[in-house]
């Protein structure tokens, strides 16, 4: 009897062994570097010596290792945007969930890449520090014997767009903690260059005469949206976030911040240097820049005609509108994105959220449903696992659908609201202002249902797109409309649920959404890692007992 029962035990430790997921690690060092991407010397915060960071090169399911050394002044995180850490907000580097990792320390992250494909980035959370760098690529390739919507490309490769600022972080930060808002950027770059830069006009990639060829392109910028596009090829867009989407053809697309798209391209043009384009909508003066990709054969260079952005955003909303979820397309796993039928689940609550500008006391804040979220000491996942929430936060400080009235009265403390675990719930961002916003989720995507002028109401509903809608993690939100999404609060945490504006971010534009297990499952929610920083009240209390099974 005994002997079977070990046999048993001996099989299934080694089926664990076979079942476990390829580890990835890195050693990453985080430093003070100059860089200058507009032509003049700057303050940069670089990565191992990049700038922009190192790309993440992974495969779903692999489990990733990063050893993040902070040799930076000041405490610093960083955030895997777009990484669902499925039960494992622990790692989502955000001010709600993790201590920051003091100066001269190192934390050491470690999630998996669960049942994710797509195109992602990384950046950091701490203050300002996104203006500086700490930002990079993160992909995540299919595995082999999952299909995927075409054919493999010849090479994949990361284009990073983004505005930014010649300022420095501690600058920067200073107009903000001083009640000045930052003004306008000084420039856009492609990966870490701008037109200004030195060497510009080499190629930062390219293609073989016929071949086509994958950009992943994502907006990893402060404040504006830009529009991208390469003279002379089209863009097929065949993925958006972790979603194969319907495969439409594109002159040029616009990525609001913290947006990924990858598209196809192909090199049938005749062979010399082409330009990429990125260039800011919505702004009075368009800041524009460009990069080089060239052809093996053909060294001539780019003609100086660069293609024109679109203009207004009406434009921008039918593109929107045009993006489309591949439903017969195999996601992560084999079976076909459609068969998440989202549209047919009942909503169990609606949470309209209006965002605000103000300035009390002459001091610029943002705000959602009035209230301008600041980040306490302890980080609320913290304070919540070590329950002592009371301590440090209150739930459900707003109300889910707000009187008009109200947000015109900001108050500054931190924001989370208590969703019920597995309860499907619609968000409606409502936006008077006259700005284009962008919201992104962390721990989940959602479906991104409809964008329209106006004011939301339970009637507008029966505009929404429940069959096809692509399944994302950031969406835009155009001045003076609202834009509905809709997803299934199943993945337990602390997420962070913000304006990807850093400046809106940093003067309170967010808020967290609680998902708590109450049995402290281990199905639920994985315990707090071993190697947790700790900080704020939770440090001098006692560790509560971990999850079970
Ligand atoms: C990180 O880089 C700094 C500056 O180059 C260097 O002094 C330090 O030794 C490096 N630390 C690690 C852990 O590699
Ligand atoms: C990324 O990973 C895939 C899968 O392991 C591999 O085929 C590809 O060559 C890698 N790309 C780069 C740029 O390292
Ligand atoms: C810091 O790095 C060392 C190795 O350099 C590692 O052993 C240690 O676990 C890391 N600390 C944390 C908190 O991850
Ligand atoms: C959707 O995916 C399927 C399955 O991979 C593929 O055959 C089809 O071409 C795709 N459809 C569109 C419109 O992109
Ligand atoms: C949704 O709600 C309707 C009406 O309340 C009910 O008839 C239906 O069974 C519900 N559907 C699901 C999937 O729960
Ligand atoms: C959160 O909501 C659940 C009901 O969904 C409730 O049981 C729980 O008491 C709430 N927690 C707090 C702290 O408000």
């Amino acid at each position: 009897m005994a002997c079977i029962v070990i046999a048993v035990l001996v099989c299934l430790s080694v089926a664990v062994v076979r079942a476990e997921d390829p580890y990835l690690f890195f050693t990453w060092n985080v430093t003070y570097g100059t860089i200058s991407p507009l032509g003049v010397s700057q303050q940069g915060i670089l990565i191992n010596g990049e700038f922009p960071g190192p790309n993440i090169n992974s495969t779903t399911n692999n489990n990733i290792v990063v050893n993040v050394h902070n040799n930076l002044d000041q405490p610093f995180l960083i955030t895997w945007h777009g990484v669902q850490q499925r039960k494992n907000s622990w790692q989502d580097g955000t001010p709600g969930t993790n201590c920051p990792i003091p100066p001269g320390k190192n934390y050491t992250y470690h999630f998996q890449v669960k049942d994710q494909i797509g195109s992602y980035f990384y950046y950091p959370t701490t203050a300002m520090h996104r203006a500086a760098g700490g930002f990079g690529g993160l992909r995540i390739n299919s595995r082999l014997l999952i299909p995927v919507p075409y054919a493999d490309p010849e090479d994949d490769y990361t284009v990073l767009i983004g505005d930014w600022y010649s300022k420095s972080h501690t600058q920067l930060k200073s107009f903000l903690d001083g009640g000045r808002a930052l003004g306008r950027p000084d420039g856009v770059l492609i990966n870490g260059k701008s037109s200004k830069s030195k060497d510009n006009d080499k190629p930062i990639f390219t293609m073989k005469p016929g071949k086509t060829y994958k950009y992943r392109i994502c907006n990893v910028g402060l404040k504006n949206s830009l529009n991208f596009r390469i003279q002379g090829h089209k863009m097929k867009l065949v993925e958006m976030e972790g979603s194969h989407t319907v495969q439409n053809i594109y002159e040029s697309l616009d990525a609001h911040v913290g947006q990924c798209y990858g598209v196809l391209v192909t090199a049938d043009q005749p062979p010399k240097d082409y330009y990429m384009v990125a260039s800011t909508r919505f702004t009075k003066s368009v800041l524009t820049t460009t990069a080089v990709i060239g052809y093996t054969t053909g060294k001539d260079p780019a003609s100086p005609d660069i293609p024109e952005a679109p203009v207004g955003w009406a434009w921008s909303l039918n593109q929107f509108r045009s993006f489309r979820w591949n439903l017969t397309a195999s996601a992560a796993r084999p079976n076909p994105q459609g068969s998440y039928h989202y549209g047919d689940i009942n909503i169990t609550r609606t949470i309209k959220l209006v965002n605000s500008a103000s300035r009390s006391n002459g001091k610029l804040r943002y705000a959602i449903n009035g209230v301008s979220h600041v980040d306490p000491d302890t980080p609320l996942k913290l304070a919540e696992y070590y329950e002592a929430p009371d301590k440090v936060f209150k739930y459900d400080i707003i109300p889910d659908s707000p009187p008009e009235t109200d947000v015109a009265t900001v108050t500054m403390e931190p924001n989370v609201a208590n969703l019920t675990h597995r309860t499907y719930i619609e968000i409606i961002f409502e936006n008077h202002e006259k700005s284009v916003q962008s919201y992104h989720l962390s721990g989940y995507s959602f479906f991104a249902v409809g964008i329209e002028p106006g004011k939301w109401t339970p009637e507008k509903r029966k505009n929404y797109n429940l069959l096809d809608a692509v399944s994302r993690h950031t969406i835009q939100v155009f001045p003076k409309t609202w834009a509905a999404i809709m997803t299934s609060f199943d993945n337990c945490g602390m997420w962070n649920l913000r304006s990807e504006a850093i400046e809106r971010r940093y003067l309170g534009q967010q808020m967290y959404l609680s998902v708590i297990s109450p049995e402290r499952s281990l199905r639920d929610e994985y315990n707090i890692p071993d190697n947790a920083l700790l900080c704020g009240v939770v440090k001098d209390l006692p560790k509560p007992p971990p999850y079970t099974i």
